[in-house]
């Protein structure tokens, strides 16, 4: 699957000549003398499947013909002693073998390397802004490929940021993609229906979220694809709520915003449910609304269809329900035109999911949305929050905060809900609330 997505995107670097240079991510320091867990760059990822840090891709598309051009990783040397104290290493003897590149360089030597490797190409794709001193090196290699201009050589004039053409491969998943999406999906089904089975009142937030964990981790996922939200309550009103440390009280509402990640690709799942098991008269009002949102939005999701129209379909009935519950006043039109809503609505209703939760590519381009094609997948999740502190409304409403959240495959006709088999409708989400904690699957 990675030497396929490499071999795309040389195809793409070929048609303007134009030489790639991909780094993966840095260890990043945490506290002192320990790092956070180590995740590579999703582009890097997406080109190699290699996950050590301390590496960088080279792509050099054939300037003399219409050759395959050539894939060069550089990684750490084999170090018996560094991988006592750090872990394993692939090395350099192992990784054209395992990977499928080209060529196999120590990391040690990219950059003395790479006025080498760029001369003769005019254009070199390296996305500046992430990492100054890489930023400052590659200015370095660029003056140092210039100067041999002087012997004849074609001069490297530009630098250019790869992601519009990388980042359109990504947004459309090969079958090996989407069925990591789908594997990282049925973790995460597993992980909520175990949520919902195990909340009774007087719980902690922190119970729940470690379940999650524990039911990512324990399937072998490569983590949680974001920090999970788990919020009980008025915490559900806050979008990003992540300190998941609050009693959970008999009467509110939790929501849980948590999706596994699968060999790097995302899943990104919402459900609201009752901490007692039964939504009361407000609760109910307000989940039926997001969910009849959720469920048109998805409906409309196909071929053809622009990605705003799935929020407009969304955010009209949202508007109406609120309207109907005497929430908010005037036309539907009214409301949308004047964006009274957003008290109750701030967020729109999906983004691209993929390698990252919320993934690259054009939402529109030249002022019109962009069509649904095959093979994209994205979230619909229409939401609505009555902050605690709106004196605006009824008592009875504040703190309610509902959000629906499914993964979509867009298909040749019509769409695939990956993430159905968690409960939705409120008959199934009582019926898995306080239901035995499923057994894990093995
Ligand atoms: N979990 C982040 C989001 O739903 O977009
Ligand atoms: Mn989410
Ligand atoms: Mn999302």
């Amino acid at each position: 699957m990675y030497a396929e997505h490499r071999r795309q995107f040389l195809k793409h670097l070929s048609t303007t000549g134009t030489a790639a240079v991909i780094p993966t991510n840095r260890s990043m320091v945490r506290n002192h003398d320990c790092d956070f867990r180590f995740r590579p760059s999703s582009d890097f990822w997406y080109l190699t499947g290699f996950a050590e840090p301390e590496a960088c891709l080279v792509l050099l598309p054939d300037l003399e013909g219409d050759g395959p051009g050539r894939s060069i990783l550089y990684l750490r040397e084999l170090d018996k002693l560094m991988e006592i104290w750090n872990g394993r290493r692939l090395g350099l003897d192992a990784a054209p073998k395992a990977l499928g590149v080209d060529e196999a360089r120590n990391i040690e030597s990219l950059w003395e390397d790479l006025p080498e490797c760029l001369t003769g190409y005019e254009e070199v794709v390296f996305s500046t802004g992430f990492d100054a001193d890489r930023d400052r090196k590659m200015g370095e290699v660029l003056a140092a490929v210039r100067r041999k201009a002087r012997g004849g050589i074609r001069p490297l004039t530009s630098m250019v940021d790869h992601t519009p053409a990388l980042h359109e491969l990504r947004l459309f998943k090969a079958e090996a993609e989407i069925d990591m999406i789908r594997k990282a999906c049925t973790i995460t089904t597993e992980a909520h229906v175990a949520a919902m089975a195990a909340t009774a009142p007087g719980m902690n937030e922190c119970e729940i979220d470690a379940l999650v964990e524990y039911t990512f981790k324990r399937r072998g996922s490569t983590g949680a694809a974001y920090n999970n939200i788990v919020a009980g309550g008025g915490n559900a009103c806050i979008l990003h709520y992540v300190e998941n440390n609050a009693e959970l009280r008999d009467g509110d509402l939790l929501l849980i915003d948590a999706g596994a990640e699968w060999n790097y690709y995302s899943s990104d799942v919402t459900r609201t449910f009752p901490v007692n098991g039964r939504f009361n008269d407000e609760q109910r009002a307000i989940y039926e609304i997001v969910l009849e949102a959720q469920m048109k939005a998805i409906e409309h999701s196909a071929p053809g269809v622009s990605f705003v129209s799935i929020h407009e379909v969304a955010l009209l009935c949202l508007v109406e329900g609120l309207i109907g519950l005497g929430l908010l006043q005037g036309s539907a039109e009214e409301v949308i035109e004047s964006r009274s809503y957003t008290d109750f609505y701030p967020h729109r209703t999906g983004h691209w999911m993929g390698l990252d939760v919320h993934d690259c590519g054009y939402y529109a381009s030249e002022g019109s949305s962009r069509i649904l094609e095959p093979g994209m997948i994205f979230t619909v999740e229409p939401g609505l929050y009555v902050d605690p502190a709106n004196q605006d409304v009824e008592e009875r409403w504040r703190g309610i905060g509902v959000r629906i959240e499914d993964d979509i495959l867009i298909t040749n006709d019509g769409h695939e809900v990956l993430t159905a088999a968690i409960p939705k409708s409120v008959e199934a989400v009582e019926a898995a609330c306080g239901a035995p904690v499923p057994e894990p699957v093995a």
